[in-house]
C-alpha cells in the first residue's frame, strides 16, 4: 500500500478527515475520540484501511454497489479513454457511450425500450414519480396521480423518496412528506400479518384492498423492490408478484420496479424483476450499473409510456421536461459499457447462482448452531440472517446486538452490513452482497466469522 497521498501522509488524512468530513449515516461524537474509518485500498474481494489492515468486503462497498470487485483496470481505462474523448454533454444530446450502452442494456430488458440516464437511485425513482404525476395529468385530469409504496420497502434520501419510504425510524424527523404517496402492507412471510396458507397471495391482495380503499382511479402507479434490500432481505413468498402483477392490470396501475439493488447480477439474473417472471412499465437502476466505478443511474420505460410524452407535439407541455446535469456525464455509460462486458465475458451470472446458493446453504448451517438465527433468506448474492433473542416467540434481538455482530466480524476482518435504525423494533437482519466474484473459499471466510460472532455475542 502506498504511503503518501496527494503529499499527504495517513495521519494527516485522518486529521482532515475527522476535521472537516460529514460522514454518511453515523454519529459522530465517537470520533472526538477514535478515528473514522478510512477506506484507502481495494482489490478483488478486499479493502484496506488507514492502518493498513485487510477486510474482506461482504457487502460490496458496504451497499451492495461494487458488483464486479475493486481495482478493474479495463473500467478505469475505458472511462480515462471516454474523459479525453468528451467528458460530457447536456442529456438534450446524445452520446455515444451513452446510445451504445442503451442498446446492449435494453437487449437483456425484454419489453422495455427507452433509457433515461441520471446520477443516483433517488434521482431515478423520483423521476418515475415525475412521469407518474404528469402521465396522470395528461390522461386522468390529474386524478390518479396516487403512488403505493410498501411498508419495509426504501426508494431513497430524497423528500419524495422518503415520501414513498417503508422504513418509519429513517423517516423520523424530516416530514412533513410529499402528499399522494400510500402505503401496503410488506410481504415477509415469517413476520406474518394473515394466516393460513397462499401467503404470497394474500399479501399481494392486501394491496388491492388499499387500492379499493383509495379508489382506483386515484392510483396511478405502484413502486416495489423486487427483493427487499434495507428492510431487511425480503424474498417474495410464492405466488406474489403473478398476483401483483395481475392487480396492476386489472386498475391500469403502472409498475414501476426499483432494482438499485438487485440491478446487474446481484440476484444471478440481469435483474431482480426477471427471477419472478414480472413484466414492469418502468424500471429503476444505480448501484450495480457501473459498480461504482462512475455515478450512474437509468430509468427505464416501455415504448407505451415514452408515447404519451411525444403524442402531440403543438402542446408546449407534451414532453418530460426534467433534466439531470450529471445524467449527461460520459464516465457513467463509459464504465457500465465495462462493467456489463466483466459480468459477462467472467460469466458472473452463472457465478452468482453458484456462489449465492452455497452462500444459502452455508448461512442455513448456522441456524443448526445458534439459536439466535431465526430466519436465513435471500437470492444470488443477497442475503440476510434474522437475528431473534426467542425462536419460538421470534422476538427480535436487539438492533446493539444486532451492531456487535457486525463489529465482531470486522475484528475477524470481515466486512457485514445490516438493517439499522429504520424500522423500529426490527432493526435485526444481517446483510450479505459479496461482489459477484466470490468464490467459495470467500464464502467460508464470511460465514465462520459470522460463527463465531455469533457465539461471541449471543453465546
Ligand atoms: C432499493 C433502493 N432504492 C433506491 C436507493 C437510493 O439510491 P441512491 O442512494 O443512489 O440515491 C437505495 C439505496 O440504498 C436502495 O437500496
Amino acid at each position: 500500500m502506498d504511503s503518501k497521498w496527494y503529499g499527504n501522509d495517513i495521519a494527516q488524512i485522518v486529521d482532515m478527515d475527522r476535521a472537516h468530513i460529514w460522514h454518511h449515516l453515523i454519529q459522530h461524537k465517537p470520533f472526538e475520540t477514535g478515528a473514522p474509518r478510512i477506506i484507502v485500498e481495494g482489490k478483488g474481494m478486499r479493502v484496506w484501511d488507514q492502518k493498513g489492515t485487510e477486510f474482506l468486503d461482504a457487502v460490496s462497498g458496504g451497499v451492495w454497489t461494487v458488483n464486479v470487485g475493486y481495482g478493474r483496470e479495463s473500467i478505469a481505462n475505458a472511462v480515462r479513454d471516454q474523459l479525453i474523448k468528451l467528458n460530457y454533454f447536456a442529456g438534450t444530446a446524445g452520446s455515444v457511450p451513452g446510445a451504445i450502452f442503451s442498446e446492449q442494456l435494453l437487449e437483456k430488458m425484454e419489453g422495455l425500450s427507452r433509457v433515461y440516464y441520471c446520477n443516483s437511485g433517488s434521482e431515478a425513482n423520483e423521476k418515475a414519480f415525475k412521469m407518474v404525476r404528469q402521465i396522470a395529468h395528461k390522461r386522468y385530469g390529474g386524478k390518479k396521480h396516487k403512488i403505493l409504496y410498501r411498508e419495509r420497502d426504501y426508494h431513497g434520501t430524497t423528500i419524495a423518496c422518503l415520501s414513498a419510504g417503508g422504513h418509519d425510524e429513517r423517516n423520523a424527523q424530516y416530514g412533513p412528506f410529499t402528499p399522494g404517496f400510500v402505503r401496503v402492507p410488506h410481504c415477509l412471510e415469517y413476520r406474518a400479518q394473515w394466516d393460513g396458507a397462499d401467503y404470497g397471495v394474500k399479501a399481494a391482495d392486501a394491496i388491492e384492498e388499499v387500492i379499493l380503499n383509495e379508489g382506483a382511479d386515484t392510483i396511478g402507479a405502484i413502486c416495489l423492490e423486487p427483493i427487499t434490500a434495507g428492510g431487511g432481505a425480503i424474498t417474495p413468498p410464492e405466488g406474489y408478484w403473478e398476483r401483483v402483477q395481475d392487480i396492476c392490470k386489472k386498475y391500469d396501475i403502472l409498475l414501476h420496479i426499483d432494482e438499485v439493488v438487485c440491478g446487474l447480477g446481484r440476484t444471478g439474473a440481469w435483474f431482480g424483476y426477471q427471477q419472478y417472471g414480472i413484466k414492469p412499465d418502468l424500471v429503476t437502476m444505480a448501484k450495480g450499473v457501473a459498480s461504482g466505478y462512475a455515478a450512474i443511474a437509468c430509468l427505464v420505460t416501455t415504448e407505451a409510456v415514452f408515447d404519451l410524452f411525444k403524442d402531440d407535439a403543438d402542446d408546449p407541455l407534451n414532453y418530460f421536461r426534467d433534466i439531470s446535469t450529471f445524467g449527461g456525464c460520459t464516465a457513467g455509460p463509459a464504465a457500465a459499457i465495462e462493467n456489463m462486458r466483466i459480468i459477462e465475458d467472467e460469466n458472473l451470472l452463472e457465478n452468482t447462482q453458484n456462489m449465492g446458493g452455497y452462500l444459502l446453504e452455508k448461512l442455513n448451517e448456522l441456524k443448526g448452531k445458534h439459536q439466535a438465527v431465526g430466519d436465513v433468506r435471500g437470492k444470488g448474492l443477497f442475503a440476510g440472517v434474522e437475528l431473534v433473542s426467542d425462536r419460538k416467540t421470534r422476538e427480535p434481538a436487539p438492533e446493539n446486538m444486532v451492531q456487535a455482530v457486525v463489529a465482531e466480524c470486522a475484528k475477524q476482518g470481515v466486512i457485514i452490513g445490516a438493517s439499522n435504525r429504520s424500522l423500529p423494533g426490527f432493526n435485526n437482519t444481517l446483510c450479505f452482497s459479496p461482489a459477484l466474484i466470490a468464490t467459495k473459499d470467500d464464502i467460508n471466510q464470511i460465514v465462520e466469522a459470522v460463527d463465531g460472532a455469533l457465539t461471541r455475542v449471543f453465546g
